[in-house]
């Protein structure tokens, strides 16, 4: 049992879609959250970048006593989690796109998959899509210019549906049945996705997955919290802390995002 804090870091306000998630599967956890909105996108910064900023993010959680980190940025996870895990001793959580849930329910066998440069061009991707989806197509797209639209608070503008529809395009002309999201900031753009895909696509997104493992491994770990009590979760971004805040209180919630430069 402990009391510690999870620790949750991303690129920005994106893993709050992972935090979401953790909160409701595991209510008697403390949760920390980082947002290194400064420092967004992370996507086209070279690998050894995207490296110092999660050694320094991870840094900063366990200087906040956190028992378990989770890597809430696919971009981070497929470039750094390797070393990350090599260096400390704490148990680390990844999330990568889901393409092997993806492959098993395409009935067309034709999937899209959006994600940022530094995702798609990771040797862990290529490792996981080359396993599960040989016998299928998949049209990879680099989602350039959506990230820093969702960091500035315009999720639901014109300009980002105008993005996306562009983006989409050359999956739509293939006619995937599945798209994966394959960055953590992605998920807050579904309502946007469903206005622009046909109903059948289905979309796929590795939060929940990355909730469950988490409880696994703090079980497999005897980290869990037996405490009954439910924590205030704590958030906090070296920039712009109301785009977060906006975010995770868009459900008439009323968390408290801080300042915290690191
Ligand atoms: N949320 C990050 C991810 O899952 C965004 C990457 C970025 O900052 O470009 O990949």
């Amino acid at each position: 049992m402990s009391f510690h804090p999870i620790g949750i870091f991303d690129s920005g306000v994106g893993g709050t879609s992972i935090w979401k998630e953790i909160h409701l599967l595991l209510p008697h956890e403390k949760t920390i959250y980082l947002a290194d909105s400064i420092n967004a996108p992370y996507g086209e910064k070279p690998v050894e970048v995207i490296k110092q900023l999660s050694f320094k993010n991870t840094d900063k959680l366990l200087s906040l006593g956190c028992k378990l980190i989770v890597v809430a940025c696919n971009t981070a996870t497929t470039n750094a989690i390797q070393d990350l895990r090599a260096f400390y001793n704490v148990p680390f959580i990844g999330i990568e796109p889901a393409i092997k849930p993806a492959a098993l329910r395409s009935r067309s066998k034709t999937i899209g998959i959006l994600a940022t440069k530094g995702t798609l061009s990771s040797a862990l991707f290529s490792k996981t899509s080359e396993l599960y989806t040989h016998n299928m197509e998949v049209i990879e797209v680099e989602g350039n210019g959506l990230v820093e639209l969702i960091e500035s608070g315009r999720k639901d503008s014109v300009e980002t549906e105008e993005l996306l529809r562009r983006l989409l395009k050359p999956m739509l002309i293939k006619k995937i049945d599945c798209l994966v999201l394959g960055c953590s900031h992605y998920p807050y753009l579904i309502p946007t996705l469903k206005k622009i895909l046909p109903q059948e696509v289905q979309i796929i997104d590795s939060g929940e997955a990355v909730a469950r493992q988490t409880k696994a491994i703090l079980e497999k770990n005897k980290l869990l919290n037996s405490s009954l009590d439910f924590p205030a979760p704590e958030f906090f971004s070296n920039k712009n802390p109301e785009v977060l805040a906006a975010i995770i209180n868009s459900e008439a919630k009323n968390y408290q995002v801080s300042y915290l430069d690191f």
